[in-house]
């Protein structure tokens, strides 16, 4: 407010103000109104489509000009627009976070959540992938892999207790339902994937194949009371191989452990950053320096949590450590940085296909509606000149019948003189 300009926290309000304003100008409203765009367009190409047909179905009753085989294969457009608009309904930004056990993986996907929704901590080691998506049940509930069955989950613990009971692969996937209408990142369309650490399984490539490829956003959750470790580094050094250029951002988690000792906090921070940097930019060469510098973070997730339920009236942010306001400030950066990234990344991953196709199916329909209005063209033509063919007969025949007719009268006339004389 104008009372405490200036302030990181009333930078901070202000800019929570803006977000949760009704107009919405969240980064993801770019994919949500590309989506409903598109969404739109293969609409009107679908009644176009089917106007198409219906005209041709005339066409092909009244007239000669048309084959079978154009009406079919305008009819299997209907197949294809349908298609493609199935899988739009689908489409959604995917996000994969990824790093050591304990890291705080699930940490920071709670936090984005506003809300306990992820088991974390001691005795709740995330142990199969967990996929967080937004349902417009107002119940959560999660689905096994294989399996259609809604388990409904009322709680965290009760989550925790159906994943513990269950006998699941580390590479199996739950699905976990979550009201769209409890958190803004659900209702638009973004989906959350948490694994388990990437130190315990000997199975990267299946995750990668399975889990990854598919993905808009990668979130490599490190520890920044330690260094990188060759576990993370090896497991994204895969994950491009696999895919050209994948998004990363580093989030160095547990910064609030860093406020225990302000006097090696400059130096620590930069050196985390050049090493995240050189690891972006040399090694994994998926960015450049000035980009990787927006990709970096120093967070505390387990704070930002605090805070957010505090915010809703649990538990309380009183004893947050010295410094939480800049951390809190630099996770809302961060969330702004990714929702821009993933929302431009999924809108032209996923929907230049369909636009592509989209084009397709229009040109053809073109292609199929220019040739038939060719054929009619020259069936006009040609009836025309079979009228005109026609009136030359008739002309000549007219004129031969009146020499006839003259030529006889003349001969009666001729006749009736003879028999008069
Ligand atoms: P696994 O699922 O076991 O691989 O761990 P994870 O990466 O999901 O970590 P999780 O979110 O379960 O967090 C592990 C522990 O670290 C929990 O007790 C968290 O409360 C704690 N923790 C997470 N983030 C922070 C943080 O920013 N600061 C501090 N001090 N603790 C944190
Ligand atoms: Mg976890």
């Amino acid at each position: 407010g104008p009372h405490n300009k200036g302030s990181i926290s009333a930078i901070a309000s202000d800019f929570r103000a803006i977000r949760n304003t009704p107009q919405d100008n969240s980064p993801l409203q770019i994919f949500v109104k590309a989506k409903r765009k598109i969404n739109d367009i293969f609409g009107e190409i679908e009644d176009y489509v089917k106007d198409a047909i219906d005209y041709m179905h005339v066409v092909e009753k009244e007239l000669s000009i048309l084959n079978a085989e154009e009406v079919k294969q305008m009819e299997t457009f209907v197949n294809k627009v349908h298609g493609i608009r199935d899988v739009l309904a689908r489409d959604h930004m995917k996000v994969a976070f990824f790093g050591r056990t304990s890291n705080g993986k699930s940490s920071v996907i709670n936090a984005m959540l506003r809300d306990k929704v992820l088991p974390s901590g001691i005795g709740h080691t995330t142990n199969c992938f967990l996929q967080v998506e937004g349902s417009p049940a107002d119940e959560p509930y999660l689905v096994l892999e294989g399996s259609d069955e809604h388990c409904a989950v009322e709680s965290v613990g009760q989550l925790a207790h159906a994943l513990c009971k269950e006998k699941l692969n580390e590479s199996q996937l739950v699905r976990v339902f979550w009201p769209r209408n409890r958190c803004v990142l659900l209702r638009d369309d973004v989906v959350f994937v948490d694994s388990p650490g990437v130190d315990v399984s000997p199975n990267l490539d299946e995750w990668i194949d399975k889990h990854c490829l598919d993905a808009d956003v990668f979130v490599l959750v490190a520890n920044a009371e330690s260094t990188l470790m060759v576990t993370e580094k090896n497991f994204f050094h895969k994950v491009s191989t696999k895919l050209s250029k994948p998004n990363i951002f580093i989030l160095n988690n547990r910064w609030d452990a860093s406020a225990t000792e302000p006097e090696f906090l400059d130096q620590v921070r930069r050196q985390h950053l050049e090493r995240g940097i050189d690891f972006l930019v040399k090694e994994l060469k998926v960015c450049t320096p000035k980009e990787a510098d927006e990709r970096i973070f120093f967070i505390s997730a387990k704070e930002a949590l605090i805070a957010r339920l505090a915010e809703k009236g649990f538990g309380s942010s009183n004893s947050l450590a010295e410094g939480f306001q800049n951390r809190y400030f630099e996770f809302e950066d961060f969330e702004r940085k990714f929702e821009e990234c993933i929302s431009k990344s999924a809108v032209k991953t996923k929907f230049e296909q369909h636009s592509q196709r989209g084009k397709y199916i229009s040109n053809e329909l073109r292609n199929i509606l220019d040739k038939l209005y060719h054929d009619a063209q020259l069936l006009k033509e040609e009836k025309l000149k079979q009228r005109k063919d026609l009136n030359d007969k008739i002309n000549f025949t007219e004129q031969q019948l009146m020499l006839i007719t003259q030529d006889m009268k003349q001969k009666i006339h001729d006749m009736v003189d003879d028999v008069g004389q």
